[in-house]
């Protein structure tokens, strides 16, 4: 064959593959389905691993790895999706799938370099610590771990998935799983297109640092040892709608005196036992969208704060265990109210 004659061959091989491989579906690579099976094989099912999937989420768990098996194509496995072009498996949401088991860190869960979001939440995988190697998952944009009976220090190299929106590591085992010095602070600088936190019950035992995504929707921090001030920014955030950081009694939280640039958007407020210094401002009555409202055990003295009574759309509002006191008679207002706490005030109503 003359040079001309080879160009030509291989372009036609090179364009022939090109036509065939863009007539036919992706097929899920061997290597992925492999890894996948072996992650199945590591794992017996046992319904009881996911017994909180019911507790905390009200649906019943079912064992999604149970029909992965070879004669089929991995893509179409349950809980596993494919990306449509490259075919390569790009999530994994096995959430509530009755998985139990130690997770090591030669699992084969890690050779599926592409994956983008992975949900692990809700399973059993006692006496096992999160791997380092979650952090070499550099395209995640979601990872779900919680109430899956990890244990021990959350590893600093979470703080490498920088396309992080969404991180869930909550655990029901109060303060079985820790930050570790530093790690919180480096966590949430890194993490800049973070758009959901959630760490409940990890012992974080740090400062909110002043540094992190300005594009939180949800931070949820509760019973995680928070100490020293809440920067003034979190209430800032113009998209955040939930804060929660009850049962934190070291952490002082005073709220803005001026306008709160997260105003229109903030719906739940859960601050129950913290340690609250200062008054209830006006700027609190801008708070528009606010549905929910706990500050039990949160410190308040005097009279019921007036601006409480400019929240219209609050549905639920807790403000028991505190040093409240003189007549209820703004609440009539509240059209929407549903659950009213008052209880352990020196409050009265009027005669
Ligand atoms: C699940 O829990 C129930 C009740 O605690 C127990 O009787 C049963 O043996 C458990 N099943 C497995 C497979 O561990
Ligand atoms: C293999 O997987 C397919 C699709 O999930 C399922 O319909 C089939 O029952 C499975 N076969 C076996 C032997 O488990
Ligand atoms: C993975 O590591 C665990 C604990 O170090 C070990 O028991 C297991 O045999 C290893 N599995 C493989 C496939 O290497
Ligand atoms: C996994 O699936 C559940 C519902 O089955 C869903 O609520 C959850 O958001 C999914 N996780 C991710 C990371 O998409
Ligand atoms: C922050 O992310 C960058 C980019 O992924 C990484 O190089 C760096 O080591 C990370 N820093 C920390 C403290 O994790
Ligand atoms: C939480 O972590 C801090 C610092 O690492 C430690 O001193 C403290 O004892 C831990 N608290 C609990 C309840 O485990
Ligand atoms: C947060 O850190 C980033 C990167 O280190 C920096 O560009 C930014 O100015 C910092 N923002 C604040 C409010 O400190
Ligand atoms: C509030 O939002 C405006 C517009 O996005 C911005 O210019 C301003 O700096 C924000 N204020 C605070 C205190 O973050
Ligand atoms: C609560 O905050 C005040 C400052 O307003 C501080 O003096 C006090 O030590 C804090 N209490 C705790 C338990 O951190
Ligand atoms: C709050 O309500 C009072 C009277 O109930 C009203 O005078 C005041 O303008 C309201 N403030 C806002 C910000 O809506």
């Amino acid at each position: 064959m003359d040079c001309v004659k080879l160009v030509f061959f291989m372009l036609y091989t090179i364009l022939s593959q090109l036509v065939f491989s863009l007539s036919l579906p992706h097929l899920c690579p061997k290597d992925q389905a492999l890894a996948l099976l072996q992650f199945k094989n590591m794992f017996p099912i046992n319904p009881n691993a996911s017994d909180y999937c019911f507790k905390f989420k009200g649906f019943h768990s079912y064992p999604k790895t149970l029909t992965w098996n070879r004669s089929t194509d991995c893509c179409s496995w349950d809980g596993v999706h494919c990306d449509k072009m490259t075919g390569q498996v790009i999530e994994l949401n096995l959430t509530c799938s009755g998985l139990q088991g130690k997770f090591h860190s030669n699992s084969s869960l890690f050779q599926l370099c592409n994956l983008r979001r992975l949900d692990l939440s809700y399973n059993n995988f006692f006496g096992s610590l999160i791997s380092s190697k979650f952090g070499e998952f550099s395209s995640l944009t979601h990872l779900d771990l919680s109430v899956s009976s990890f244990s021990g220090q959350i590893p600093s190299e979470i703080s490498y998935l920088t396309n992080l929106n969404i991180l869930r590591i909550t655990t029901v085992d109060p303060y079985g799983l820790r930050a570790g010095p530093h790690n919180f602070e480096l966590l949430l600088k890194n993490l800049t297109q973070l758009r959901e936190l959630k760490l409940d019950s990890v012992n974080i035992s740090s400062t909110i640092p002043l540094n992190f995504s300005s594009y939180l929707t949800v931070l949820q921090l509760p019973y995680t040892q928070l100490r020293g001030v809440l920067p003034e920014r979190v209430f800032h955030l113009s998209n955040l709608e939930f804060l929660h950081l009850s049962s934190n009694p070291q952490l002082t939280v005073r709220f803005p005196t001026t306008t709160w640039n997260s105003s229109a958007s903030l719906m739940k407020l859960y601050l129950y036992d913290v340690n609250f210094t200062g008054r209830i401002p006006e700027s609190f009555s801008h708070l528009t969208s606010l549905h929910e409202l706990d500050m039990g055990y949160s410190n308040l003295a005097g009279p019921i704060p007036k601006p409480l009574g400019n929240l219209s759309h609050v549905e639920s509002l807790f403000l028991n265990g505190n040093y409240l006191e003189g007549p209820i008679s703004q609440f009539s207002i509240f059209e929407k109210l549903k659950m009213l706490s008052l209880g352990n005030n020196n409050l009265r109503w009027p005669t």
